[in-house]
């Protein structure tokens, strides 16, 4: 059988499906991933734009990067990827989205079942009340931001290097991936933890995993299927055969 019907097959068996996703999903968007061929950890200091010492050290140089992103994300549109994905919602009864990306995309394709690991880049929260909001100014106009009510500096509302994720999105993608029989992985460089780990404790719960990447990485090797391709195009064949 081969590798896309057996992939066909493990998602119609599947009980419940925990879905990963990573900047690859969203680079045919046109949203540069982080350490591929031009991505930001390429092109930037990782350590002096997206750290908690970094925003302490120099918070409008901060802002000016997530602006910049911020501005790039607006101007571009969910790809075949997450609209297939939204889709599956309505064919799949339980699949659900961990997603690492702060852009949004997802929700913009019709996913309801999304879990932002990393946050999302139009929040901000207020680093005196740590009151989350949605903060959509775009351009931003004033450097650095202030919280509406109080006056206070914002940050924006994503997990830096050196943070902690917020623990309860944690035990829940945690126990999702566990109670999961298949982990779909996509576009991820499976890197970062604890992301990383999550589709390791699907198959330590004898689930299987599926990767899609447009090459191998450190989990492929404990993949049951790797697909190797565009996350869009493995999708689309996929798609056409459910
Ligand atoms: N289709 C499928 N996979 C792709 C595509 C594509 N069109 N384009 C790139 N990829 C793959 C790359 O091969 C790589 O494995 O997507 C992955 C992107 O890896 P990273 O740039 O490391 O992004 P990600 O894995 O999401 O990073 C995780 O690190 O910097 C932090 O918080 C940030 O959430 C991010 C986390």
């Amino acid at each position: 059988m081969n590798k896309f019907k057996r992939a066909v097959d493990f998602l119609r068996k599947a009980e419940k499906i925990a879905v990963l996703t990573g900047a690859g999903v969203s680079a045919e968007s046109g949203v540069p991933t982080f350490r591929g061929r031009g991505g930001l950890w390429k092109k930037y200091r990782a350590e002096e734009l997206a750290t908690p010492e970094a925003f302490e050290r120099d918070p409008i140089l901060v802002w000016k990067f997530y602006d910049y992103r911020r501005q790039l994300i607006s101007k571009v549109n969910p790809n075949k990827s997450h609209e297939i994905l939204a889709k599956w919602e309505t064919l799949f009864e339980k699949i659900t989205i961990v997603t690492q990306n702060i852009d949004g995309l997802h929700q913009r394709a019709g996913s309801k079942n999304v879990i932002e690991l990393h946050g999302n880049i139009w929040e901000a929260r207020c680093i005196k009340e740590n009151k989350v909001f949605r903060y959509k100014e775009n351009p931003i106009s004033e450097f650095p931001p202030k919280c509406p009510d109080c006056g206070s500096l914002i940050r924006p509302n994503v997990v830096w290097f050196g943070e902690s994720l917020n623990q309860n999105i944690l035990n829940f993608s945690f126990s999702l991936f566990e109670k999961s029989d298949l982990a779909l992985v996509i576009g991820t460089s499976s890197v970062v933890y604890p992301a990383a780990h999550l589709p390791i404790l699907t198959k330590k719960s004898g689930g299987k995993i599926m990767e899609i990447n447009i090459e191998e990485t450190s989990l492929t090797i404990l993949s049951d299927i790797f697909l190797k391709g565009k996350a869009s195009e493995i999708l689309k064949v996929i798609d056409s055969l459910i």
